[in-house]
């Protein structure tokens, strides 16, 4: 019996993360935590609404042989730095502390290019962080992926996003830069479930390497 746990189950990368564990035979159940509904209904789907600000209320759910996190905003969508860092750090490094406290083995992680805990620029410093404080966790393995700019279709399109992607795309295309390409979502949450069920070290994969992560 395989159990995969998932928290930003409704975003780009998790949704197709998602839909990847409900059809791979190598996972029997799929447990996410939302905070509304996916809307998806499947056998090996579990479904569980929670209230991210309460881990005492939701802890004990995170359990199974691979925990994944797909989850984080924006400044603009949450408003301020401060509010960003509650999703982009705290419900992530509380989610990852609960998996390793119920004996979760593997831990994968979508951070960003440019992650790094000693940067100036507070996005960049709070995946850093994240990454710094659940390799403290000591998971038996621990997945990085870090993508450049996510490309697909979202519920909302974001403006800015559609045209960084025009522009990293020819940048990118020239060589230089590789670690911002933009990559599908779905490419990056493939990547998730390869590391995943290869069983291999723990592993930091930036964008350009995200294409290349072989099958489990
Ligand atoms: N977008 C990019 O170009 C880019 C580039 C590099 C790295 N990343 C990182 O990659 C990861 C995945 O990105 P994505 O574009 O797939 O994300 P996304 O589409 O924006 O989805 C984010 C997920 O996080 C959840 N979430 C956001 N705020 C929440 C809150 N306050 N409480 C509970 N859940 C919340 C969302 O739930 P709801 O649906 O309920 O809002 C959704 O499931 C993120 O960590 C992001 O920072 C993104």
């Amino acid at each position: 019996m395989t159990t995969a746990i998932v928290i930003g189950a409704t975003g780009l990368v998790g949704k197709a993360l998602v839909g990847q564990l409900l059809d791979d035979a190598r996972f029997d159940q799929v447990v996410v935590l939302v905070r509304r509904a996916t809307g998806r209904t499947h056998a090996k789907l579990t479904e569980h609404l929670v209230d991210f600000n309460k881990p005492e209320s939701w802890s004990q759910l995170v359990k199974g042989d691979a925990a994944f996190s797909a989850m984080g905003t924006t400044r603009a969508q949450a408003g301020s730095v401060a509010a960003q860092r509650i999703v982009d750090y705290d419900y992530q490094y509380a989610f990852a502390k609960a998996a390793k406290q119920n004996g979760v083995p593997a831990f994968a992680l979508v951070s960003s290019s440019g992650a790094n805990a000693s940067s100036l620029v507070a996005y960049s410093k709070m995946k850093g962080e994240l990454e710094r404080d659940v390799t403290a966790l000591n998971f038996e393995r621990f997945y990085v992926l870090r993508p450049g700019l996510l490309a697909g279709e979202r519920e909302k399109s974001r403006t800015g996003e559609v045209f960084a992607e025009a522009i990293l795309k020819g940048i990118t295309g020239l060589g230089v830069l590789r670690d911002w390409r933009p990559i599908q979502g779905a490419q990056v949450a493939r990547a998730m479930v390869n590391l995943v069920v290869s069983k291999g070290p723990s592993r930091v994969v930036g964008a350009g390497a995200c294409f290349t992560v072989a099958a489990g």
